[in-house]
């Protein structure tokens, strides 16, 4: 079941709308303004629903707040290194808006962006946007698009994307889940299994430096189901330096039948399962959850590692290391990928 209903007016007028998709027990809204998840609402043990996703309840917020909120980052999520990149032989510069270097697309990224929308089925909507070439410096005239599913309480998400000249992409989402409901506090007893053998070291500014390390005796090691917070003391290893996780875990290996994340809250029983076909996902616990002027819905105030992100995507900054996944979208090819989030109580 699909509802659709009106958000608010942007800065310069333009309406936004919110879809309320609704389908076993298991209530998602999604908007066309960052072709964004605002909310999730989902049963705990005993049957109560709460929102489990971060998110604001004005539209205003999510035009001026950080924090990429439920948001579909790109075109290119995570950071580039200095914003730049070289493809077939010409330098690309990018708009640099985190330090010296590019984040999450640029300056107004996909997050940013007004999406148009469409019914797609009984329980799908698709947002797509037109992003013309050389916007934030990427090469290419680029369609993308972006279609929720809710079914059998699995949120299917579905990336399309054509370029008309080479270029390059990484999109995920960028949603904060607290299984407790968003208003429950720190996520750090939250358990977590993460099928993944490596991580990829960064710098001081989460810049990757290019070295892939085995998780093997790291605080990355979530092969075996761990707390997040469990190894957040450990000393003498730069997730110190990030505050907490904000890594990119590389899986063992790509297998979409069976669940490359695993996330569950004993407190309510909620669990989630990931499905991706990406190769990679930056686990990200929150660490710069401090903006006091943009609390979330109902008021309650941001606050560091109350909500966590698995972004699924390729290596990040790979087009500056040859060793990462190649990250080029060749002109006129389909770009296709597929992540699902599956809720479970237990
Ligand atoms: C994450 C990123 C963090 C931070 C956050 C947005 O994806 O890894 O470093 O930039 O987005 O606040």
């Amino acid at each position: 079941m699909i509802n659709k209903r009106f958000f608010g007016n942007l800065p310069d007028g333009r309406e936004v709308y919110i879809y309320d998709i609704e389908d076993c027990d298991i209530k998602l809204s999604v908007m066309e303004f960052g072709a964004a998840m605002v909310s999730i609402y989902a049963p705990d043990i005993n049957g109560a629903d709460s929102d489990i996703i971060c998110g604001y309840d004005t539209l205003d917020s999510y035009v001026e707040g950080d924090g990429y909120q439920g948001a579909v980052v790109g075109r290119w999520a995570n950071r580039i290194d200095k914003g730049r990149f070289t493809l077939d032989g010409i330098d690309y510069s990018l708009y640099c808006n985190n330090g010296e270097n590019h984040l999450h697309g640029g300056e107004v990224g996909f997050s940013h962006k007004l999406w148009s929308s469409e019914i797609t089925g009984k329980s799908s909507v698709k947002f797509s946007y037109f992003s013309p070439d050389g916007e934030e410096g990427y090469p290419g005239n680029l369609k993308v698009c972006v279609e929720y599913k809710l079914c059998n309480n699995r949120i299917a998400l579905t990336y399309t994307a054509r370029s008309d000249k080479n270029t390059v992409i990484n999109l995920t989402n960028h949603v904060y889940f607290n299984l407790s409901g968003y208003d429950s506090g720190k996520i750090l007893d939250h358990e977590l299994t993460v099928c993944a053998h490596s991580y990829l070291p960064t710098d001081e500014e989460l810049i990757p430096t290019g070295e892939i390390r085995r998780v093997d005796n790291t605080p990355f090691d979530f092969r075996q189901k761990k707390t997040i917070g469990r190894d957040f003391n450990f000393s003498n290893n730069d997730i110190n330096t990030a505050g907490g996780y904000d890594h990119c875990l590389v899986f063992e290996e790509l297998d979409f039948s069976k669940p490359r994340i695993e996330a569950y809250d004993k407190k309510s029983g909620r669990g989630i399962r990931v499905y991706t076909d990406r190769p990679c996902v930056q686990l990200y616990t929150g660490n710069f959850l401090t903006n006091e002027k943009y609390p979330f819905k109902g008021g309650y105030p941001q606050s560091p590692q109350n909500a966590f992100c698995l972004e699924t995507q390729i290596m990040p900054d790979s087009m500056n290391h040859s060793n990462f996944t190649v990250p080029i979208l060749k002109a006129g090819e389909l770009f296709e990928s597929t992540t699902e989030f599956e809720f479970f109580i237990g």
